[in-house]
């Protein structure tokens, strides 16, 4: 059952399936004002990318080689090493962040639907960012059948 808080949650998930489309977000989702946190983010690639548009970044990921890497890499970018289930540690960096990246691998099948459906509500109840980018082709293919009922009937039955 839904609790009050979880309805009156604002932030946007956009689904995306693989990383051109995943780094194609940037140009519409992130803007000067934003501060951003990355959730597995490798060598700091995307990070990077994001890094010109935004006012503050910060990559992260869970394996410690990744983010030395990301540090040696991309040396004016702050990386931090964190398990993205961890939404505490996350909340933790102390960043009131405006927009959410994770692109943790494993995430993008359809076995691994519900966790990244409980994923995008965990941050989205923690840190409330507007919107909540994920590399996830599952969760796009689900979201697309997805219609949310209005009373102006906009969810119509298909015509047979
Ligand atoms: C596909 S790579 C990310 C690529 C990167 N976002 C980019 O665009 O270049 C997936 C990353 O997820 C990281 N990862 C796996 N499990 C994680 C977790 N629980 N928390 C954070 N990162 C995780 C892996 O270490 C790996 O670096």
């Amino acid at each position: 059952m839904a609790n009050e808080n979880q309805l009156k949650l604002k932030t946007t998930f956009i689904a995306t399936r693989g990383v051109k489309e995943y780094r194609a977000t940037i140009d519409r989702w992130v803007g000067g004002d934003d501060d951003v946190l990355e959730i597995g983010c490798e060598w700091g690639t995307t990070t990077a990318l994001i890094a010109p548009r935004c006012r503050s970044v910060i990559g992260t990921d869970v394996s410690g080689e990744c983010v030395e890497r990301a540090r040696r890499e991309h040396p004016d970018i702050r990386f931090e090493v964190l398990d993205g289930f961890d939404v505490r540690a996350a909340a933790a960096l102390g960043e009131a962040f405006t927009k959410v990246y994770i692109d943790i691998s494993g995430l993008s099948g359809y076995r691994s639907l519900l966790d990244a459906i409980a994923l995008l509500q965990m941050y989205a109840t923690v840190l409330r960012p507007e919107a909540i980018v994920i590399k996830s082709g599952a969760l796009k293919q689900f979201a697309a059948r997805c219609r949310p009922w209005r009373d102006g009937g906009e969810a119509s039955p298909p015509r047979s």
